[in-house]
């Protein structure tokens, strides 16, 4: 049956959730404050890097069932049922998440809502924010997380492993959940603090789950095992499972950073100390200290003043994100010791601070003493090697993802050294 819905924000996770919703059936109204993303997103451009998301938005438009608007009150109409609530909840100086953004929409719409619609909280917020933001408007709040990835944002929401809906409007709650009924996932109706927390803790496993195999692959180098074998063998256990298991140059993007550091504020903020997840972010910045030692001991020693050349910026392939990418801090460290970095990213272009971003991956290692693999990109692994041989200056590859065959690598007399893998020259 179809609902009215308005949605707010028209970042990847609300522009997803208005899209998705509008593919599978009901009738939305995104708004955005940015006027001019709105007239873009009317004609059917969208800005983020996201399969399937164009066409799904131009869909939506063509049968009527997508509308974009400026500013978040233009998006409540009389009929409006549930409101979806997609906006930043940036990390604040202390590691909390920052709300203003969420209670500031509400201020703006509170006395629109018509009796009834609910409000449904897609922003990851902190546990009891539902509780709190119901005590500033007359609608029942419902915590709906999202659990969808950057670069398949759009196959997560219409394949999704479970629907979560928490609020103390049990109703309400399973209003928003029927919006998902034709995507026939198991729904869970919970309280709202459950409900928020599964988000955290969803999350925040994914990230301890990393800082280990990245720990992993670190003492792998160190005693001579192969990680990628290590991993195949933990990952046939189904108590472990094989996904999430591959090491990298540490883990980054818009939301397991952001929700590893909320989650300990949140525990501070009842008096509970969270050592193993304190540790996971430590560990997660220990691997990036760990690929530049690398580079390091690469460059004989000193950074200062060698010719770097990066593959991949963004914090994982099929995205152009940026946001906390350990290949830009990785770039930016490089950059602050000295070095001279060129750097290349399918799907980056334009300007960064000190680095010197080039369109072609042969530019980017022209000259360069080190190479470093950064993001997992697939067109890196079918480069010329012998070519990319012929333009470097020094010999070392460091793949930081495990993307490449260190075969061709080698036969091109280049030096090939994964994470946690024995080196091959
Ligand atoms: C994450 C959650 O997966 C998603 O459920 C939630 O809704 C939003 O946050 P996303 O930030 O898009 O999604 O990225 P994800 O695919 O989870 O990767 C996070 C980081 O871990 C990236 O930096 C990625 O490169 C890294 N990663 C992931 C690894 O280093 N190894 C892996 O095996 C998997």
């Amino acid at each position: 049956m179809q609902r009215k819905i308005a949605v707010v924000g028209t970042g990847y996770v609300g522009l997803t959730t208005g899209a998705c919703l509008a593919a599978i059936g009901h009738h939305v109204v995104c708004a955005d404050i940015d006027a001019g993303k709105v007239s873009r997103l009317r004609a059917g451009q969208v800005d983020i890097l996201e399969p399937g998301l164009a066409e799904l938005v131009r869909r939506g438009l063509d049968a009527g069932r997508l509308e974009f608007v400026v500013g978040a009150p233009a998006a409540i109409h009389t009929d409006t049922e549930v409101l979806f609530l997609c906006v930043p909840t940036p990390m604040g100086a202390d590691g909390s998440a920052d709300l203003r953004a969420v209670e500031s929409v509400l201020r703006e719409v509170g006395d629109l809502l018509p009796e009834d619609c609910a409000v449904a909280t897609k922003s990851t917020v902190p546990v009891g924010t539902a509780d709190r933001l119901s005590r500033m408007v007359n609608a029942p709040i419902v915590a709906n997380p999202e659990f969808l990835r950057e670069g398949s944002a759009v196959d997560d929401f219409l394949h999704p492993d479970r629907i979560v809906v928490g609020s103390s409007d049990r109703p309400a709650a399973r209003r928003v959940g029927a919006l998902y009924e034709p995507l026939q996932a198991p729904t869970l109706i919970l309280d709202a603090a459950s409900a928020e927390m599964v988000k955290y803790a969803a999350n925040c496993f994914l990230a301890v789950k990393l800082s280990y195999v990245n720990a992993i692959a670190q003492l792998c180098d160190r005693v001579g095992a192969d990680v990628v074998a290590v991993t195949e063998g933990m990952g046939y256990d189904p108590r472990i499972g094989r996904s999430f298991l591959k090491p990298g140059p540490g883990w980054g993007g818009s939301c397991l950073p952001k929700d590893a550091n909320a989650l300990v504020h949140v525990a501070e903020s009842v008096g509970l100390e969270f050592p193993l997840l304190r540790s996971a972010i430590e560990q997660n910045a220990r691997q990036q200290a760990d690929v530049l030692d690398r580079v390091r001991q690469a460059c004989d020693g000193t950074i200062r003043g060698a010719r770097i050349g990066l593959l991949g910026l963004a914090f994982k392939a099929g995205t152009n994100d940026l946001r906390d990418s350990p290949a830009v801090r990785i770039a930016d460290a490089l950059v602050a010791e000295g070095a001279e970095v060129t750097a290349h990213d399918p799907a980056i272009s334009g300007e960064l601070s000190g680095i010197r971003l080039v369109d072609d991956p042969y530019e980017a290692v022209k000259g360069a003493v080190v190479v470093i693999v950064l993001t997992e990109w697939p067109e890196f692994r079918t480069l010329d090697w012998t070519r990319v041989a012929e333009l470097m200056d020094g010999f070392t590859v460091l793949d930081t993802r495990n993307l490449l065959d260190g075969d061709p690598l080698t036969r091109a007399g280049l030096t090939w050294r994964g994470m946690g893998r024995p080196v091959t020259s």
